[in-house]
């Protein structure tokens, strides 16, 4: 593992550069059953691999035999058939502590996922090491759920969060890191490989640098284990977490790994069953490792499916898949690179596959780029993919990600390269603004529940969702262009992936009335400004406040959007147009 300059990425493991003549990827893809559906029609192209990675064969039947032929619940039963599901669980901890090197079965945790994994930590080595005006040290590239449970530890305990610095290709600074590390840093937590860039971590050196400073590190594996080989003790890494649902298994069961001793000596996590040794109203004692931190009745078919995970991933061989996926990340770099316009986000010079980008010339939404993608059955992530603050170092709000895995193929990166192109020709051109006034839109029909039951009428006379969306995307494309001016007149409504403003007040000629404009970057997103403006721009506060929009995006068939799009504006721009509402209505009564 090598320092690159003041940076801090490493090289994959050797094999990578490797070519890889027996890697027979038709083979592995009839290992999984979904890989040979379809959506919207079109041959699924699955690309998003860094959310959760599909299952084979091995892993739903190893589920299927569990259930059929050895449930029980475990540590409880003297029969049969609870000694069976007790080894099956337990078996899988000696496989896990294999799969990762480490010393011991029981440094190996059962949690929920990544994500329990480190709050885990976080509460437990908290409660244990941390104190007031103690530092915790996270990088710039960390998933939420590697920064908001320190956050709450911080803010508990009077602690202070220090962040690592990245370049602009998305490489951590080593150098500043050094400079953060004091004796007031109690733990240092920092992914292996960046989910939203790709980018590689040396997590060997920054564990080195943190121990000499006596900081205790934790590495979040999320999206390194189902790619490269992971020895926990070559890292030296105190803790490392992970999920089974990423590396092929299912989801509801990760990994915890800990020292020993450092587990020995941090109190439980959670109290109840299993986790005690006696228990009296005056006093308990906790089990000995690992069944202090597993209170309660675990995801047992979990684990025995990750354990078939495990399996199957060593029976294809890292040495055969890196390789192939080390190369699908350098030929889909390059398609990409060759789309005009096309920037991608994250260059670090050791990547695992992930392809971050943004379009921006025309500047196209991110959301309207993943969703044209999905008509043609190629699923990616569109996003800040949980990292925030990540997207904020480099002034974007959010990227399209392809991730991949063992069995994609280079034919799935031309489908994505084409149908990029194809997006990218057929892109509506943005309207010039001739507006300069700004007109709020007065009531579209007597109340809400009146145009809502005309709208309800329109799209049930559209049929399918692919109409109906082209209908809302048809109301976006009226929407008058107004998003230079609002951007200079309005804060950047929160909450919202995609880049919304909006101005809400009362009628100037009925005060019980709101009224409001709005506008954003996403076509999808300029739609459902259109439907909300239709629905409720002019009219009463009081009957704004009385309106069930999810009962109306149910009734005009785009409930996708109450899930899908709720994050992407929709849910914030009627909280704020009900939040003035509400003002408005709390001055009628007053
Ligand atoms: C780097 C990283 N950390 C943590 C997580 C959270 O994993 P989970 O949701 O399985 O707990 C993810 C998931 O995308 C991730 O990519």
């Amino acid at each position: 593992m090598k320092r690159t300059g003041n940076t801090t990425t490493v090289r994959p493991p050797s094999k990578a550069k490797a070519t890889a003549p027996t890697f027979d990827v038709e083979r592995v893809r009839a290992d999984f059953p979904i890989l040979s559906t379809t959506s919207h029609g079109r041959p699924l192209v699955y690309l998003d691999n860094g959310a959760t990675t599909q299952k084979p064969r091995a892993v739903i039947d190893r589920i299927t035999r569990y259930y059929e032929r050895e449930n029980a619940n475990i540590h409880r039963g003297v029969y049969e058939l609870s000694q069976k599901a007790t080894a099956a669980y337990d078996e899988t901890r000696e496989k896990i502590a294999r799969f990762i090197n480490a010393a011991e079965a029981r440094e190996i945790i059962y949690v929920r996922g990544t994500t329990e994994g480190i709050n885990l930590v976080a509460s437990s080595f908290g409660a244990l090491a941390v104190g007031k005006d103690d530092e915790i040290i996270v990088s710039a590239e960390e998933h939420h759920s590697d920064i908001v449970p320190w956050q709450m530890l911080a803010q508990r305990v009077g602690a202070h969060l220090r962040v690592i610095p990245v370049n602009d290709a998305g490489e951590l600074l080593l150098d500043e890191y050094e400079r953060l590390l004091s004796p007031r840093t109690k733990i240092v937590a920092v992914t292996h490989v960046s989910n939203a860039l790709g980018t590689i971590n040396d997590v060997k050196e920054i564990s080195r640098l943190a121990h000499r400073a006596g900081a205790k590190v934790l590495v979040d594996g999320a999206q390194w284990v189902a790619h490269f080989p992971t020895d926990v003790r070559e890292i030296d890494c105190d803790f490392y977490v992970f999920s089974g649902h990423k590396l092929y298994g299912p989801t509801g069961i990760g990994v915890l790994y800990g020292k020993r001793a450092l587990l020995e000596a941090m109190p439980p996590y959670m109290g109840g069953g299993d986790m005690i040794e006696s228990v009296t109203f005056e006093k308990t004692t906790y089990a000995p490792l690992p069944s202090k931190f597993e209170a309660g009745t675990p995801d047992i078919a979990g684990v025995v499916g990750l354990g078939a995970a495990i399996d199957y991933v060593q029976s294809v061989g890292f040495e055969h898949f890196m390789p192939h996926e080390h190369e699908l990340l350098e030929y889909a770099t390059k398609r990409l690179g060759e789309i005009a316009g096309l920037r991608i986000v994250g260059t670090a010079k050791h990547k695992a596959g992930v392809i971050s980008f943004v379009l921006e010339n025309p500047p196209l939404s991110t959301l309207d780029v993943g969703m044209a993608l999905d008509r043609v059955g190629i699923c990616v992530r569109t996003g800040h993919h949980c990292c925030q603050p990540l997207m904020d170092r480099y002034g974007i709000g959010s990227t399209v990600r392809a991730t991949f895995s063992m069995y994609n193929t280079r034919a799935e990166v031309d489908a994505l390269a084409s149908a990029l192109k194809e997006i990218r020709s057929s892109a509506a051109p943005t309207k010039s603004v001739t507006q300069t006034e700004i007109a709020f839109p007065k009531a579209a029909g007597a109340s809400p529940d009146a145009v809502a039951d005309e709208l309800a009428e329109l799209f049930e006379f559209l049929g399918d969702s692919a109409a109906r969306n082209q209908q809302l995307l048809d109301f976006g494309n009226d929407l008058p262009p107004y998003f230079d001016q609002l951007k200079k007149l309005a804060p950047r409504l929160s909450g919202c992936m995609s880049q919304v403003y909006l101005i809400a007040r009362p009628a100037p000629d009925d005060a019980a009335r709101v009224e409001f404009v709005a506008d954003a970057d996403a076509h999808i997103v300029r739609g459902e400004i259109a439907m909300l403006q239709r629905l409720f721009s002019g009219q009463r506060a009081a009957d704004i406040l009385n309106f069930d929009v999810d009962r109306f995006f149910k009734r005009v068939g785009l409930e996708q959007f109450l899930s899908v799009q709720r994050r992407s504006g929709l849910g914030s721009m009627i909280t704020r147009i009900r939040a003035a509402a509400t003002t408005v209505a709390g001055k009628q009564q007053s």
